[in-house]
């Protein structure tokens, strides 16, 4: 029985908690988390957590970083808040706009801010609309996304998303917004099906989905690099230059969600690099700001920051932009990142680390209770948990397998992801290879508790 006083009892009857069964909630509680450090968190009674999945894909600086402390009081102390409306600006937005710019692998000539990632694929997805209907294509607005993909949870992102828990009774989709197959192998192939033939088949279903939409009203197609909310779906090496053969074709753009696999997450600066795509607009948030304010952004090509020029001859005004786009102090805090993933070669240090990362995760392969550990994806990874290897037969979902290993994982002082029996591991950045070993020493000993009570 808790005490009433207590937070965790307060937290109960004041809080409704995202991605949670509120249900369950009511019994088991909050796990009340008090304050972090680098690479570790800890909780209301000081007990000690690795961050295996740095926030929620998010702290790739860890926490505590005194110099994004610093950046945001600085800021703050300046100028709290400036807006971007009516051609209004300030110094920390031009500079992140210009640096983003720098960054980016694609065409830029503009960013324009939000405040999540959620936020970016909403604005990407009006930004094509407006582009479509302003350059003559008002019937070319359909627009892909995969199933399993996770965009977000504004209404048209979480349309363009695949996942159930984001549709079920949220009445999403919106029409318009349709679904091709996710690109995960190990599920999805066809038994004997190679990596090579599974990704043209893809590539082949994209184009059915297409020519039965009908080409001329298709604009674009939304993908992660790495499917990650969608249990860490790692494409076949082929699949997005097969995929783009298809976009090209029936000039449909390519949005890449670089939410999660942007800054250096994959062992190349953007996800997209690792996995060869080449994007029309890249969308992210996340570890643009190491998760220490809210920020995303969009970036925008030429040709449609063209049209959107002509539009606003037009129309009079872009009419669109929230209250905190490009907020300074978020802006500020998002360049001070930038300039330390620079400053302490953060890219070198992700690439050094990644082979010992996914060494280790390789070894859970052989794991009675594994049936995939998911590699190539840089300093991400998950293990998908089976009641039977050789036939691929998943737990019943009620055994709620994922949760308890999250559970054990927590009670070995690991923070990890649980994606229904997938649990997700997505360390910071700034991890060492001395943490990343103790990440799956603790991340072992939970399998094994759960091999020995569950099964
Ligand atoms: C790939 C991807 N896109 C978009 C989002 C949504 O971002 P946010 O939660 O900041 O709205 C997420 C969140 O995890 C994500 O993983």
């Amino acid at each position: 029985m808790l005490n009433p006083n207590s937070l965790e009892a307060r937290d109960i009857e004041s809080v409704i908690h995202p991605y949670t069964n509120l249900d369950r909630h009511r019994e088991v509680g909050p796990l009340v988390i008090d304050r972090g450090e680098g690479c570790y968190l800890y909780d209301a009674d000081g007990k000690e957590y690795l961050e295996g999945v740095a926030g929620l894909w998010c702290t790739a600086l860890g926490y505590g970083e005194k110099e994004l402390v610093k950046a945001a009081t600085e800021q703050m102390e300046k100028l709290s808040f400036s807006h971007l409306f009516l051609g209004r600006s300030h110094g920390p937005v031009i500079e992140l706009a210009e640096k983003l710019k720098e960054l980016s692998p694609v065409d830029t000539a503009r960013v324009f801010f939000v405040g999540s990632g959620s936020g970016a694929n909403d604005t990407a997805i009006k930004l094509i609309w407006y582009y479509n209907n302003a350059i003559g294509r008002p019937e070319k607005k359909k627009i892909i996304g995969r199933m399993k993909a996770y965009h977000g949870v504004t209404v048209a992102s979480a349309s363009v998303g695949g996942l159930p828990i984001n549709h079920t009774d949220w009445d999403v989709p919106l029409p318009g917004f349709l679904h091709t197959e996710c690109p995960h192998h190990y599920r999805v192939a066809e038994p004997g099906e190679s990596h090579e033939d599974f990704a043209t088949r893809m590539a082949e279903m994209l184009e059915q989905l297409i020519l039965r939409a009908g080409p001329d009203t298709v604009a674009a197609m939304f993908a992660e690099p790495v499917q990650c909310a969608g249990g860490l779906i790692v494409p076949p090496e082929t699949y997005f230059p097969k995929i783009q053969a298809v976009l090209k074709k029936y000039d449909v753009l390519l949005v890449a969600d670089e939410v999660i696999t942007g800054f250096q997450r994959t062992g190349e600066y953007w996800g997209c690099q690792t996995f060869d795509m080449q994007p029309d607009m890249i969308t992210c948030a996340k570890a643009l700001s190491s998760a220490y304010l809210p920020i995303g952004a969009v970036t925008v090509p030429s040709y449609m920051h063209d049209a959107m020029i002509d539009q606003s001859t037009k129309i009079g005004s872009l009419g669109h932009g929230n209250t905190y786009a490009g907020h300074p102090v978020c802006a500020a805090v998002a360049l001070r990142t930038l300039e330390i993933y620079e400053e302490r070669n953060i890219l070198d240090h992700v690439r050094s680390v990644i082979p010992a990362f996914q060494e280790r995760l390789a070894t859970f392969a052989d794991h009675p209770l594994v049936g995939e550990a998911r590699l190539g994806a840089g300093l991400m990874g998950g293990v998908e948990l089976v009641e039977d290897k050789a036939t691929k037969q998943a737990f019943d979902p009620k055994r709620i397998i994922g949760l308890k290993t999250l559970e054990a994982c927590q009670k070995h002082g690991l923070m990890v992801r649980a994606i229904g029996d997938v649990l997700a591991l997505c360390p910071p950045l700034i991890i060492t290879e001395a943490q990343i070993d103790s990440l799956f020493d603790r991340f072992s000993a939970a399998l094994d508790d759960i091999e020995k009570t569950e099964v």
